[in-house]
């Protein structure tokens, strides 16, 4: 395997100033050749874009946001942030469409919107994507997610810049990661729809949810997969670090 592997930190609603410190670490590893084929990208939010764009200068560490308003344009949305807010600052990345968003109003049609503004913003993007368990349950998860990837996806040209995050929803957070066998075969079933519709050959999958120290060793197994997205054990620089080696060995 040569290709780079993506290890993105979504710190979600957590961090404060006091925890940038931490990350040095991350930063000095970041620079060790072994790991060269390490892309880490840091996710803190919003009020911490500029400490990380500053304290990562000199590394190959990129920042990036955890979400963006879809209107292309500045106007009358109090405590929101759009994605030429987010361009301005330096951040070259930003998720769109996390399970967390979407419960709490995200839809397909807004995540589209959203998705177009960071293209036009040239950001890359980290289109999540993920069934809820009622939804695996009742064996939705294929239309679910190709719902997720053609709505959100609509008449959107220009897709190089979007690595797509496979987040099924009842394992974030919860410890719980779907087993090897089955995530293999979702992940070559999204391969397939994304080479389909958006005609791209070798699209940048990802999986996101619950992914540990412990977990890793048996993740890092399915060589379809180009990276994490990582929760929880990203906000402890030693777990993150040790995620990172445990992948590249
Ligand atoms: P988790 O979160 O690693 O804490 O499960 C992942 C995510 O929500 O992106």
């Amino acid at each position: 395997m040569t290709n780079n592997m993506f290890f993105i930190a979504n710190w979600k609603m957590f961090g404060d100033l006091k925890s940038i410190n931490s990350t040095k670490k991350v930063i000095k590893f970041s620079k060790n050749k072994k790991y060269k084929r390490a892309q880490i990208i840091y996710c803190p939010p919003y009020t911490l874009l500029d400490k990380f764009l500053k304290i990562t200068k000199n590394s190959k560490i990129k920042i990036g946001a955890q979400n963006c308003h879809q209107s292309q344009f500045p106007g009358p949305y109090t405590g929101s942030i759009n994605a030429s807010l987010i361009k301005s600052i330096g951040a070259k990345y930003v998720i769109i469409g996390h399970s967390e968003n979407r419960v709490s109003g995200d839809t397909n049609h807004i995540i589209n919107l959203k998705v177009k503004s960071a293209i036009k913003n040239n950001l890359n993007i980290i289109f999540c994507i993920g069934e809820t368990l009622s939804e695996k349950k009742n064996k939705k998860t294929n239309s679910v997610l190709k719902s997720q990837i053609l709505q959100g996806l609509k008449n959107v040209k220009n897709n190089k810049n979007i690595i797509f995050a496979y987040e099924p929803v009842w394992s974030i957070g919860t410890g719980i990661i779907p087993k090897n066998e089955n995530l293999k075969k979702q992940i070559s079933l999204i391969k397939k729809m994304i080479n389909k519709h958006y005609k791209l050959k070798n699209p940048k999958i990802i999986y996101g949810g619950s992914v540990s120290t412990k977990n890793i060793a048996e993740l890092k197994k399915i060589s379809s997969i180009n990276g994490f997205l990582i929760g929880g054990a990203s906000q402890n620089s030693k777990n993150f670090i040790d995620i990172i080696k445990k992948t590249i060995n």
